[in-house]
């Protein structure tokens, strides 16, 4: 009896497993930089460039790179909502506009979710362990938030 139950409920889930396949889900991805995009308006040195790449584009801009297993449900899903909520809370793709406080915040959030490791979220580097920061890295990273930070400070505030 308890073999029959179990073997029910297995392929149970394998239909279930199956037919969540079928749902498709909005990619992030974008060939064009748009003309907002921080790197059109800042200069990001290389080594901070692929950085943030590799680290932080997947859920805060307009272009992830989706590995094999994101294709996958439901890991489409789980991802399709972090890149939905990472991209409400900072864009670097929709940087430029951002009002002048908004970028210092934006960038003091920057600092210390690195800084705390709290970002990139844990969640994601268990899978894309070379998303991981290394001290190095972070450390490119704070002092890079500082150069910003000055370099806005200096622009007149139009807005
Ligand atoms: C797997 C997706 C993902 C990756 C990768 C990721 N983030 Fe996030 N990030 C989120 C989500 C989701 C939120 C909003 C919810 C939260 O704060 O946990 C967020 C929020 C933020 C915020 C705003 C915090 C706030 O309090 O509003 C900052 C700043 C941030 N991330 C920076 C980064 C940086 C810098 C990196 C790379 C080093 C990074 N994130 C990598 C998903 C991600």
């Amino acid at each position: 009896m308890k073999t029959k139950l179990f073997k029910k409920i297995t392929s149970g889930l394998l239909i279930l497993f199956i037919g969540i396949q079928f749902f498709t889900v909005k990619l992030n991805t974008s060939t064009i930089l748009p003309e907002s995009s921080i790197e059109k308006h800042y200069r990001i040195p290389g080594n901070v460039q692929q950085i943030l790449k590799t680290s932080c584009y997947d859920c805060h801009s307009n272009n992830t790179v989706y590995p094999w297993y994101s294709k996958i449900q439901p890991v489409k899903w789980w991802l399709a909502n972090h890149i939905n909520d990472g991209k409400r809370h900072l864009n670097f793709d929709e940087f430029s506009p951002y009002p002048k406080d908004k970028k210092l915040h934006k960038l003091d959030e920057v600092a210390e979710t690195v800084n705390t490791g709290e970002m990139p979220l844990s969640s994601y580097t268990f899978i894309h362990t070379h998303a991981k920061l290394s001290s190095e890295q972070k450390a490119i990273i704070l002092t890079w938030v500082k150069s910003m930070k000055g370099q806005i400070n200096k622009e007149i505030s139009a807005r």
